[in-house]
């Protein structure tokens, strides 16, 4: 892994009412390589900052009176002073995932993910929807990798929630996108949907290189998935650092009452059946236990990390960050 920097976001702030920001001086930077989670609660900012980052909707020109901050993805300045500046090239490097799949309903999963090569295509071509025997080949390649290729001919809306969520990732993939940006890409799946469409983008991250950050409601998936994790908090980075530090008593101390959002409502259901009732950390960090009520009884005080002194997961990390 490289030191290179694919987000570079310095203090940006963002509002949609003069006066009220909903992203307060956030400063986030991700390495080329890195797979991180964002967690809040609901209205903490993660689908604003998401879709800041990928240049979707302006950040804040100034912050009280000064020049605001700026926000670079793989080496180009993506926005600053409240102006986005993403060409179609950048953007075809830029893979989005959202919570609704934002594919074409009425057509085919192949036809929806070869539009993932209109930023490569000449226009023209593209957009009259006429895509080569090639281009076919490559959305179909890409349909197998997430594993629905024999439903490449049906409507998307005939499909699951986690079938049509791997063919925008199976887009993202033909799209040639080097960093996914996902906002809660799991939040209408079911548990089994959900570790597929996590496994997915694992092995992308894995196996493609691909940099991914992905905001999760649920921190079980962030543990497990990711080795750092960024917690907003009303705006603002609550926590940056390894994932193992997630406990239940940590986040609470970040929280409060609102932590209980951040735990799935219950646990070891039938169809969770490779996890059972107990959580262990993939980095060995920490384990804990869930009790009736589906949550964290505190793993002993020995293995649960006091934020200044968390152990690196990544080398470029020196330790985690406790901002809040
Ligand atoms: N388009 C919008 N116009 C006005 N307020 C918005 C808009 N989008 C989000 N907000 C507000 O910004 C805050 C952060 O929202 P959001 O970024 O969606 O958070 P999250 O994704 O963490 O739930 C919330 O208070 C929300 O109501
Ligand atoms: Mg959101």
């Amino acid at each position: 892994m490289t030191t290179e920097a694919v987000i570079d976001a310095i203090g940006i702030s963002k509002s949609y009412q003069r006066g009220k920001p909903v992203l307060n001086d956030v400063s986030i930077s991700l390495r080329r390589g890195e797979m991180v989670a964002l967690i809040g609660a609901s209205g903490s900012g993660k689908s604003t900052l998401i879709r800041s980052l990928a240049g979707l909707i302006p950040i804040d020109a100034t912050r009280d009176g000064r020049d605001a901050g700026s926000i670079s993805v793989l080496g180009h300045s993506i926005q600053r002073g409240g102006r986005i500046n993403c060409s179609r090239t950048l953007r075809a490097r830029i893979g989005v995932i959202f919570q609704q799949f934002n594919l074409v309903p009425r057509l085919s999963l192949l036809t929806n993910v070869c539009f993932g090569l209109l930023g490569r295509l000449p226009t023209t071509r593209g957009t009259l929807g006429r895509f080569s025997d090639d281009d076919k080949r490559v959305a179909m390649q890409a349909l197998s990798r997430v594993g629905i290729a024999e439903h490449a001919l049906r409507r998307a809306s005939d499909l699951s929630g986690g079938q049509q969520q791997r063919a925008a990732i199976a887009r993202s993939l033909v799209q040639g996108a080097e960093l996914l940006i996902a906002d809660e890409p799991i939040a209408s799946l079911d548990p089994m949907s959900s570790r597929r469409v996590m496994d997915l983008m694992a092995d992308m991250n894995r196996d493609d290189g691909l940099t991914v950050l992905v905001s999760l409601h649920q921190v079980e998936y962030a543990m497990k998935y990711c080795p750092r994790t960024i917690a907003l908090k009303d705006g603002k980075v609550a926590y940056d650092g390894p994932s193992s530090a997630l406990t239940p008593a940590f986040l609470n101390s970040i929280y409060g009452a609102e932590s209980e959002e951040l735990f799935l409502p219950t646990f070891g259901d039938a169809a969770e059946p490779s996890h059972g009732s107990h959580w262990s950390d993939p980095q060995g960090g920490m384990n804990g236990n869930m009790n009736g009520n589906g949550h964290w009884s505190d793993p002993p005080a020995a293995v649960m990390p006091a934020a200044s002194t968390l152990a690196m997961t990544r080398p470029h990390m020196k330790s985690g960050r406790l901002l809040a």
